[in-house]
């Protein structure tokens, strides 16, 4: 695993939610915002964002791991995170740039997790192997009831195919969304929860909010860049 000595240059923010919460209209919109404030921005997704991972990616929604059970169903997950982690985010991090990355760890304690099927010691043991210190910044949950999410998940479907967990039946889809607001409530420190029932402007504009509070505190959008070295430092 590469050092993640310098993860403190760049920051890793995620979006986390169940379907149809606007997650990936609202990575678009932060990253826009970030890269005209000059920021070097990468916006990446889960599962997928690197080659390898966007293979598994393929399999995982067609369903074909799904049979293995949730416990393999993670570690799939989890293998493409590896990957993903591996070849672009900690290297964009490391470089000092945002990686804003629509959906991650989260994402796989609450859906594997809602099988109701695998234990915490499990999944936080995955977890830590998995994602070591690499762990995000700053989480949206962008929070809608179940059944608008899926309403509006089948509209942009229209006619296509239902994914993997699309076709779960509305308690999971239940059960999913308290788990990313259990997540929330356990890490403050981290998640902000986003009422994502209204419209587009406004939900960008509440992230916004929090990114310049939390992020860059009362002072413009800047990077943690690296301390120049002392003469001291470098002999
Ligand atoms: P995607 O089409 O990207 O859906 P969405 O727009 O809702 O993010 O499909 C990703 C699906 O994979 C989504 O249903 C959530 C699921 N998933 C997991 O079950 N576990 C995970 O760890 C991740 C990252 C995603």
């Amino acid at each position: 695993m590469p050092a993640t000595a310098n993860k403190a240059l760049g920051r890793f923010i995620t979006f986390e939610g169940g379907e149809g919460a606007g997650k990936s209209t609202q990575v678009k919109r932060l990253v826009a915002a970030l890269q005209a404030g000059g920021l070097e921005t990468v916006a990446t997704r889960e599962p997928g964002g690197s080659p390898n991972a966007e293979a598994l990616r393929k399999a995982l929604l067609a369903g074909l791991v799904a049979p293995l059970g949730p416990a393999a169903e993670a570690l799939v997950f989890s293998a493409a995170r590896i990957d993903h982690l591996d070849n672009l985010i900690r290297p964009a991090l490391d470089r000092g740039a945002f990686v804003v990355c629509d959906r991650f760890a989260d994402s796989t304690r609450a859906y594997q997790g809602a099988s109701g099927k695998l234990s915490d010691t499990f999944i936080d043991g995955l977890e830590k192997v998995t994602v070591g210190e690499t762990r995000p910044d700053l989480t949206f949950m962008l929070d809608l009831p179940a059944e608008e999410g899926l309403a509006r998940a089948g509209k942009r479907r229209g006619a296509g195919k239902v994914d993997r967990f699309e076709a779960e039946d509305l308690s999971f889809h239940q059960a999913l969304r308290q788990s990313f607001l259990d997540i929330a409530k356990a890490h403050p420190e981290r998640c902000v929860v986003i009422d994502a029932t209204r419209p587009v402007d406004a939900v960008a504009a509440d992230i916004w909010r929090v990114v310049e509070s939390r992020l860059f505190g009362a002072k413009k959008p800047a990077p943690r860049r690296p301390k120049k070295p002392t003469a001291k430092e470098t002999t």
